[in-house]
């Protein structure tokens, strides 16, 4: 088959010939790829520094995609082998059966940002009718679909935070109420949000950035006295770390957790298969989910990997 293929850990894939997978039991199917997203996490699998790249290589990259099984039927699955080759390995039992009036390249684009946005809420924060959102790094793709998923889920404010003004405003149109700009100073950004929590006390924060920005929002928490805070991480786009104050959390009731695939349980990742895809990949069918994409084809895929795709989820298109 054709797919993308990385050599050594540290480059960029290429696009070649490679042996089709073979399944080892009955347990694993065989998924036709009709199109995989491109995202932050099939970047990071490729670096020395992940702590979950790619111990054997050569190997072909891609970790989700939408394809064909062999009696037709159009799936979304997460790869036991890489989903950027015309052919992936699947588990037999673990797959989600597409709307018949969805597009493959936004079915391939939503699943991330799901995972990113309504297991943290749901599963992570347990979030309920009437929370207060606060989504920091909100500009990104993850951050747009969780404006849209925290507004579905009944928040009852959604404060965004980001350094791009005009995707900052932008977030209003999908849901959001309140945006803040992390560009401005320290003491400016903190007060900002030490004022909105005062006046509407902020239940959940979804964290997308890390470093500075989680830090001043962590300190803004300091000796508030109110209703347990739920704060999830999922990324690190702004630091990888950043010192926390024993003081912030012996001051205030605040709830550290991550959300990310080890973090999650099996039982968890069935819900997140078998409920809360079904449902949003109706959503999204109806219009009612949006996410932007741009296409490239699978023979590109050298290129494709170091494309500035420009606030939309990049779309591996293969034939
Ligand atoms: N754990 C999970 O389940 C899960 C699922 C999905 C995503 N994620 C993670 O969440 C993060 C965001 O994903 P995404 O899909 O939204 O990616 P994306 O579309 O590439 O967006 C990246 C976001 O990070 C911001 N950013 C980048 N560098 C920054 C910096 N130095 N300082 C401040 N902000 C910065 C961007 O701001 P601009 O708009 O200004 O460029 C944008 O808001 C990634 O780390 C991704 O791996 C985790």
């Amino acid at each position: 088959m054709k797919a993308a293929v990385l050599n050594k850990l540290d480059s960029v894939p290429f696009y070649i010939d490679f042996p089709d997978p073979v399944p080892q039991d009955e347990t694993q199917i065989v998924m036709n790829v009709k199109a995989a997203a491109l995202k932050n996490l099939d970047k990071v699998k490729t670096k020395e520094f992940y702590y979950a790249h790619y111990s054997s290589l050569p190997v072909v990259v891609g970790t989700d995609g939408v394809g064909t099984l062999s009696d037709g039927t159009n799936v979304y699955a997460m790869g036991i082998t890489g989903t950027l080759g015309q052919k992936s390995l699947i588990s037999a039992n673990r797959y989600t059966v597409l709307p018949a009036n969805i597009d493959f390249a936004l079915a391939a684009a939503l699943p991330n940002a799901v995972l990113g946005s309504a297991i943290p809420l749901k599963d992570r924060a347990e979030m309920k009718q009437g929370d207060v959102v606060l989504i920091n790094g909100a500009t990104g793709i993850t951050g747009k679909v969780a404006v849209q998923i925290a507004k579905y889920y009944g928040a009852s404010k959604i404060i965004v935070t980001g350094r791009n003004q005009e995707s900052l405003q932008a977030l209003k149109t999908l849901g959001a109420d309140v945006a803040i700009s992390i560009l401005q100073d320290d003491e400016t950004f903190l007060q900002q949000i030490k004022e909105i929590d005062q006046t509407t006390p902020i239940d959940i924060v979804l964290d997308y950035i890390w470093g500075k920005p989680a830090e001043l929002i962590m300190n803004a928490f300091q000796n508030r006295h109110g209703d347990k805070i739920r704060f999830v991480t999922m990324g690190d786009m702004a630091g990888r770390t950043f010192p926390i104050s024993s003081g912030v959390l012996r001051s205030a009731d605040i709830l550290l957790m991550g959300s990310g695939f080890g973090s999650l349980t099996p039982e968890v990742m069935s819900l997140y298969i078998n409920k809360i895809l079904p449902e949003m990949f109706a959503l999204a069918a109806a219009g009612k989910l949006t996410i932007e994409t741009e296409s490239m084809n699978l023979k590109d895929i050298s290129t494709a990997w170091s494309v500035d795709s420009k606030g939309k989820r990049l779309v591996v298109i293969i034939d």
